[in-house]
């Protein structure tokens, strides 16, 4: 076969080889083949229907993309790096397969509004597999909460004890946390699933195209409504490409969090046997290391959003063949993110809960404290004369190597006449979290409240991805089916 590039009509001399090296991005464009083909035969069946080719030329092209799609199932697809890309890929393949018919597919299209809608299909299936994962980490974290709805723990600030919570209530908060994530990831997913085929090089076409059929034929919601903007919009990888970092910086917290208290000096958690690894030199050694590589990897995710950032800013409209290095970054923060995701569930599953060491160190560092001041407020006292009066009574235990709770009810008339014999009611930690009850707060009834609300919002968005698989699978069955 004469492998000429697309456009070689125009010129008299080849391409340098180094230029071919130069701009290729079949390595990276290879991941979209199936998308291409599907994009493919949905254009093709457009053709007929709109009457533009002949349904013997369909038939034609559509056999013979059915063939490659086989070809590249069965791992037999023979790819070209001289030929540019995957669109040039297959273009080719299909025309030495069924001969020069096979150059009437592109009739009414240009690989400006190709690659578009191949990326964008690449990364509906991206997005819905991240969806499902992002659900099972939440679900690890929702269940290892109901574990410890009682384990109390200290809140901090600065690092510091700061009051009593749960690690049913700190978990949940990492749970909400991607909550808002896969919220965001689904919203993205609404201006992803616009379809730009039929966009053209940037001006629409003068064949009589309906692109309403092939954006629903592909199982988009709907073609884009601008030509120019769909070939040059990539407005949907920054934004998946921000989802990801986001969700990254998420994990990165809650994998530190779990570093850090897998050391001694906290010794919180313990991680599984299998989510830890050893030294090659230090016999004693158990490190977290699954978690420190889900802390290191967000660096990689979100480079991708800022690769991406820098790629659009400032390209004049439309196409720029710039735009070719948009797929690897995003393609790559969403490919570091999954596994990220997928390892901390088990990670968090499996690891073991001192919770006794847990609630032992609430004894330390007057974790309490705001409890006794709320407890004046109560008995009148104005909050930040309360404030003074417990900063007070910090000073006086720090002195004596005591608690607040150790001291007698005389040392604490000392400290304010209006406290009574019932301040040994509120002041215990454990009596701190239980009074904690207000909406969103770490008291038990407080916690399974948000269970219930995290469940029922991951039930509603789980029927939502349930329901668009679903559709991109029958879309993609009809157009096997041709
Ligand atoms: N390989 C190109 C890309 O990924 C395909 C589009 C080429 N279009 C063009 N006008 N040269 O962006």
């Amino acid at each position: 076969m004469d492998q000429k590039a697309l456009w070689s009509g125009r010129f008299d001399g080849d391409l340098d080889d180094s230029t071919l090296g130069f701009t290729s991005s079949l390595d990276v464009d290879v991941r979209m083949a199936y998308y291409d083909i599907m994009g493919s035969l949905a254009h093709v069946k457009m053709l007929g229907a709109t009457g533009i080719l002949p349904s013997s030329d369909v038939s034609a092209i559509i056999k013979g993309l059915k063939d490659i799609l086989k070809e590249l199932e069965e791992g037999r697809l023979k790819l070209d790096d001289k030929l540019e890309d995957i669109h040039t890929n297959v273009e080719f393949r299909l025309t030495e397969s069924i001969g020069p018919t096979g150059g009437r597919l592109h009739t009414g299209r240009s690989r400006n509004d190709q690659v578009a809608t191949d990326f964008r299909m690449y990364l509906r299936d991206a997005v819905l597999g991240t969806l499902r994962s992002l659900e099972n980490l939440q679900r690890a974290l929702i269940s290892k909460a109901e574990e410890h709805l009682d384990t109390v723990m200290p809140g901090f600030t600065h690092m510091q004890h700061a009051q009593p919570v749960t690690l049913a209530y700190h978990l949940m908060t990492h749970c909400f946390r991607l909550q808002r994530d896969s919220d965001r990831f689904l919203d993205a997913y609404k201006r992803l699933n616009v379809c730009p085929l039929g966009s053209a090089a940037l001006a629409g076409t003068t064949y009589p195209i309906d692109r309403r059929m092939t954006a629903e034929l592909l199982g988009f919601s709907r073609p884009t409504e601008n030509a120019m903007d769909g070939v040059s919009d990539r407005d949907f990888a920054l934004e998946l490409a921000f989802c990801a970092s986001a969700t990254a910086v998420h994990l990165s917290s809650l994998a530190e969090e779990l570093i850090l208290w897998s050391s001694p000096e906290f010794g919180f958690v313990e991680m599984d046997d299998a989510y830890s690894t050893g030294s090659s030199i230090m016999p004693q050694k158990k490190n977290p290391d699954i978690a420190e590589l889900v802390r290191g990897r967000c660096g990689k995710v979100s480079s991708g959003l800022f690769n991406l950032l820098m790629l659009m800013k400032g390209l004049p409209l439309a196409y720029n063949r710039d735009m070719q290095e948009d797929k690897e970054p995003v393609m790559t923060s969403l490919a570091t993110l999954l596994p990220a995701l997928e390892m901390s569930a088990p990670m968090i599953a499996t690891m073991k809960v001192k919770e006794e060491r847990m609630e032992s160190v609430t004894e330390e560092g007057f974790i309490n404290a705001t409890d006794m001041a709320d407890y004046l407020v109560l008995k009148g006292v104005p909050f930040r004369e309360a404030h003074g009066i417990v900063g007070k009574a910090v000073r006086h235990c720090i002195a004596h190597d005591k608690r607040l709770e150790d001291m007698s009810l005389a040392e604490m008339q000392e400290m304010s006449p209006l406290i009574e014999d019932d301040i040994f009611q509120v002041i215990p930690v454990r009596r701190c979290v239980e009074r904690r009850s207000s909406y969103g707060g770490p008291a038990r009834e407080s916690v399974e409240a948000q269970f219930m609300e995290a469940l029922s919002q991951m039930t509603r968005r789980r029927e939502q991805i349930d329901k668009e698989s679903e559709r991109l699978h029958q879309a993609m069955d009809a157009l096997r089916q041709l």
